[in-house]
């Protein structure tokens, strides 16, 4: 059997169990493009400083790539040996290219090259993560019907997430490259050439930080549990409005299941799961939170505790923001069933707000108006049925000009401050949110 990467210490063999507990490969295989990008650049900035010569790092480079086809190709041999990405990489390019593969570690360690794959990995997701956002913005915006208001208050939760996201990405984008195990590179290796080469803006100033923080991650994951939060907040009205109680909504097949034993129902799985996954995003990020808390300076085999949350956070927000606009673009909404379940009590505040018009301070004009519910209560009939002589009999500064407050369309119109739900503010709302898509 072929012998260990760091094998020359140790006599006795590895345990089994230990073997298998040890090893990452199973999920940190999917770094593998990050990987081999680091190691090209690793590579260049090696013959920088003389330790590759120029025909040497297009060997590895060239070796590197067909390592990089392999797993591409969905070809790559993994060995019972392979620890994880790093070790399974630099076993096949030595496979490939011979004793010269192993020169490529020289003053890197795996804890500086998995931190800089982990980076590298997380700044390609965001991307998408970020154009999926921009999805879902723009869905809601194209809704412009009287409840656009509703949904533009989610939308402009969203906006937040979309901001929060790109802010993170300076955070994200440190390279820990050439940190070496903990103490840095002796080989003079040109840490701003290999921020250059991989595209990172800025530099991990100290080794032991650059090796040991995971703070990015962290921070990725609370992003999401919080933007989950706000997709299942919004999910959470949609299941609502779409029960055959409100029917506001219709969600499309695409969309919903059926009970295996009720054939009338139509199940707003999608909207469930949306929910559902917030708790599992936010167990990620607290589990890892657990997992940091208490670890001693620089690396620890306990990061590696950090890819599974990671990876499935990444998946689970963006299927879930891909779920969530497919659900909003292809739902149905029903204006007539909102318009029946209006009811003119809710137009009291109006009322009050008539009499305030007329000079009256509000704290009287709200006790009039909730007067003036009680009495249809008793009544039995609806607030905008009282006559104009019970109106005055609560308070003499009523006239017939009162009948315009009973208007749903006039009471919207007159919320046109800023943030308000009349016509302007709502065109407003989504010229704000197109000039930040756009
Ligand atoms: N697979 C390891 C991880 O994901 C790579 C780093 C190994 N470093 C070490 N000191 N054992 O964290």
């Amino acid at each position: 059997t072929k012998q260990k990467l760091w094998g020359g210490r140790f006599t006795g063999k590895t345990d089994p169990l230990m073997h298998a507990f040890n090893q990452s490969l199973r999920y940190d295989q999917r770094m593998h493009a990050a990987d081999i990008q680091g190691s090209i650049a690793y590579a260049k900035a090696l013959t920088r400083v003389a330790i590759l010569t120029p025909d040497e790092e297009a060997k590895i480079v060239d070796g590197l790539t067909r390592v990089g086809k392999e797993w591409a190709d969905g070809v790559f041999q993994v060995q019972p040996d392979d620890e994880d990405i790093h070790t399974a990489n630099e076993r096949r390019l030595s496979e490939l290219i011979g004793p010269l593969g192993g020169k490529l570690h020289t003053g890197r360690s795996r804890n500086d090259q998995v931190a800089t794959d982990m980076r590298l990995w997380l700044l390609d997701q965001v991307q998408d993560i970020e154009q999926s956002v921009k999805g879902l913005l723009r869905v809601i915006r194209g809704q412009p019907i009287r409840w656009s208001h509703l949904l533009l208050s989610h939308a402009t939760s969203f906006r937040y997430d979309l901001e929060r996201l790109q802010q993170l990405i300076p955070r994200i984008s440190v390279l820990p490259l050439g940190s070496g195990p903990l103490a840095g590179n002796p080989f003079a290796i040109d840490r701003e050439f290999l921020a250059k080469e991989l595209g990172f803006a800025s530099i991990a100033e100290n080794s032991m930080w650059g090796v040991g923080d995971r703070d990015f991650i962290v921070e990725f994951l609370m992003w999401a549990s919080l933007s989950m939060t706000h997709i299942s907040r919004m999910a959470e009205d949609l299941i609502i409005y779409s029960t055959a109680e409100f029917g506001f909504v219709t969600l499309s097949d695409a969309y919903t299941t059926g009970s295996s034993i009720m054939p009338q129902k139509k199940n707003p799985d999608s909207l469930e799961l949306l929910r559902g996954k917030t708790g599992r995003i936010f167990g990620n990020m607290a589990g890892f939170v657990m997992t940091l808390k208490g670890l001693p300076s620089t690396y620890n085999k306990d990061l590696q505790e950090d890819k599974e949350p990671l990876f499935d956070a990444v998946d689970n927000v963006a299927a879930s923001l891909k779920i969530a606009e497919g659900v909003i673009a292809t739902m149905d909404v029903h204006a007539d069933k909102m318009a029946k379940a209006l009811t003119m009590d809710v137009l009291a505040t109006d009322l009050a707000d008539y009499l305030v018009r007329k000079g009256i301070p509000f704290r009287e004009t709200h006790h009039i108006s909730g007067r003036a519910v009680a009495l249809a209560e008793a009544r039995q009939c609806q607030i905008h049925e009282l006559t104009l002589a019970d109106f005055q009999g609560l308070n003499a500064n009523f006239g017939p000009d009162v009948v315009e407050v009973f208007d749903f369309e006039a009471s919207v119109e007159r919320r046109t401050a800023i943030g308000g739900t009349s016509k302007a503010m709502v065109e407003r709302q989504v010229s704000v949110l197109r000039a930040l898509l756009s």
